[in-house]
């Protein structure tokens, strides 16, 4: 982390995955004064997602680890094991935020997503899920119309990962809700598919969000 100014770091987050979710919290994370690298499978031809984003590049993933502070998984969940695997090295020892939704993939509801990503990063693999139920249209609009900041709840084991998560998150303007550890990502995982559920009954076109009243 770099000092920009007194109170303010910035921080260089790559982005694996240049879909929906990727380039929407690259560029509310890059307009708040963070460094933003997407990594790509194919990154010519995705040179269109940095257009509008301040001081973004788009290069290929081994380029786009090297350089990152923050690592975030945004790929579809099948492809988080593979893409763990494969850069194993290149993440341990790296804050890695998973934001995958697993829905009907995992091979068993008693473990998470976010903890399967650990186990294939292996030892020394620094993991915590966040944004899971965060829709990506929500990104611009960090208080409902009711005026109610939105909630991003995450887990992970670690205090001081947690620390600069939450400022991430404040950065962009979220509420940071800590939800403990890892393995409760068990339990973020299945609020995705309920949220959906209201949001379908309740017709809120996702804008929906979860909130946590108490802090
Ligand atoms: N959509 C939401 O509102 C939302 C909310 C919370 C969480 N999520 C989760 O966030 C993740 C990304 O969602 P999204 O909506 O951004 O998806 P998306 O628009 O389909 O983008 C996924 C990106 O992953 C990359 N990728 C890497 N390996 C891939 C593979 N084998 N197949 C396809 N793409 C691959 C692609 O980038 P390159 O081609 O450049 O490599 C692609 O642009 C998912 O796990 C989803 O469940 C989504």
């Amino acid at each position: 982390l770099r000092n920009k100014q007194e109170g303010f770091f910035v921080t260089t987050i790559t982005m694996i995955g240049t879909g929906r979710m990727c380039s929407a919290l690259g560029r509310v994370w890059a307009r708040a004064g963070h460094s933003i690298i997407f990594g790509s499978r194919d990154p010519a031809g995705r040179a269109d997602v940095i257009a509008g984003i301040p001081g973004a590049r788009v290069v290929g993933i081994d380029e786009a680890l090297a350089a990152a502070e923050v690592v975030v998984i945004g790929t579809p969940f099948t492809a988080v094991a593979p893409f763990a695997q494969a850069y194993a090295g290149q993440l341990r020892g790296r804050l890695v935020i998973d934001i995958t939704n697993p829905f009907d993939n995992l091979p068993d509801n008693r473990v998470s997503g976010a903890e399967l990503t650990a186990q294939a990063i292996g030892q020394g693999a620094r993991v915590m899920a966040a944004f899971k139920a965060n829709f990506w249209e929500s990104f611009e609009t960090p208080r409902s119309s009711e005026g109610i900041v939105r909630d991003v709840h995450f887990v992970g084991g670690d205090e001081a990962d947690k620390a600069l998560l939450s400022r991430l998150i404040t950065d962009i303007g979220f509420q940071p809700v800590d939800c403990g550890d890892l393995k409760n990502a068990r339990v973020l995982d299945v609020m995705v598919p309920l949220l959906l559920e209201l949001d379908r009954r309740y017709g809120a076109n996702r804008h929906s969000s979860w909130k946590f009243l108490g802090t």
